[in-house]
């Protein structure tokens, strides 16, 4: 018998809410139609076979091994994940088919992870959900990974359905899935610039946060309001972090409202906003990003902002459907290194 499970996972942007969900707050991504396939065989023996056609090579590891620093890692961390919940007993072959660029802040890791695990769930028949699913991603990432990262990957990836984006508070899990709009389109560019989180950057940030959430003995930076922070006595870099990521999360709430009510102008200007206090506050942008965030919104776009991680990978620009082509071919003519990857809505 062929006991092959196969799954699709999208890749997602994130419309705002930036370093906030390991922090108390809110975000607002949506999946986008770039997506990973993953096939995945139970073995009757402890072997891992891993191949991939993105990097066009297969793999072979063992179970018992660290994480080493390549795409296999997040697959293999994943397979241990799903034996200590007895979705799987042993080893597996698996195969990805990702068309998710890697290091550009569109979730390519939380996807195959996530991928992997949902394989092994079909595989097992044991019912976890796909909170849970993305709680145990989670893990794979901070324990075995050793990202420092949030939630909002996971779930999205987990949970969020084309066409919709996923109001997701990251304290308590609960999320509203929120229409996005017909006639405006989140379009997803790469800057060129490619980055991994495992480099170390993403856990600095977050190291700062650790200083802020000590010095106002709270985990929830989000939910502090700006002024505590602002009359506080906290010290830099940390007082700019904590104040970039309780003013984000208030613009994700404004965002959520603005998409529900069809208002793109407010939507728009959040985005600009938010991309501000990620440049100036958070310092997680460059200046090549600025750049094309400064021209998507001059030639017309009605928000524009980097999105993900930061410090690379793409940004996210909402722009009106009918003017997206003529919008798209001046912007890439200033910015060659640029590329498009996607867009929803629309
Ligand atoms: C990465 C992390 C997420 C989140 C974003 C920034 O994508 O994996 O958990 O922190 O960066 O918003």
């Amino acid at each position: 018998m062929d006991d092959t499970v196969t799954v699709t996972v999208p890749g997602r942007v994130n419309v705002i809410g930036e370093h906030t969900d390991y922090n108390g707050g809110m975000v607002l991504p949506a999946a986008l139609s770039v997506s990973l396939q993953l096939s995945l065989t139970p073995r009757g023996d402890n072997a891992v076979i891993l191949r991939s056609t993105a990097y066009d090579e297969t793999v072979t590891r063992s179970l018992d091994e660290a994480a080493r620093g390549d795409w296999s890692d997040a697959a293999l961390g994943a397979m241990r994940e799903a034996i200590a919940m007895d979705m799987l007993a042993g080893g597996a072959e698996v195969s990805v088919n990702s068309a998710i660029p890697a290091g550009a802040g569109l979730s390519s890791s939380a996807a195959l992870i996530v991928a992997v695990l949902k394989a092994a769930r079909a595989a097992s028949g044991i019912g976890f959900s796909d909170t849970e699913i993305a709680l145990a991603a989670r893990r794979v990432e901070n324990e075995y990974l050793g990202v420092p990262c949030g939630i909002m990957d996971q779930m999205a990836v987990a949970a969020a359905s084309i066409g919709t984006a996923m109001a997701l508070d990251t304290k308590t899990l609960k999320y509203r899935l929120l229409h996005l709009p017909k006639d405006h389109e989140l379009t997803v560019l790469h800057s060129g610039i490619t980055r991994q989180l495992s480099e170390g950057r993403y856990a600095v940030r977050a190291g700062e946060c650790d200083t802020a959430k000590a010095y106002f003995e709270s985990d929830d930076l989000c939910l502090l309001g700006p002024d505590a922070i602002r009359d506080s006595e906290l010290a830099e870099p940390a007082r700019s972090r904590a104040l970039h990521c309780a003013t984000e999360h208030a613009r994700v709430l404004a965002a959520a409202d603005a998409l529900e009510a069809g208002d793109m102008q407010s939507l728009g200007a959040l985005m600009n906003d938010s991309h501000a206090s990620m440049r100036d506050l958070f310092d997680i942008s460059l200046p090549a990003i600025d750049a094309l965030v400064a021209d998507a919104a001059a030639l017309g776009a009605v928000g524009a902002r980097l999105t993900g991680g930061g410090f690379g990978g793409c940004i996210v620009a909402l722009v009106k459907s009918t003017a997206r082509e003529a919008w798209l071919k001046q912007l890439l003519a200033k910015h060659p290194k640029a590329r498009f990857i996607d867009a929803a809505g629309g």
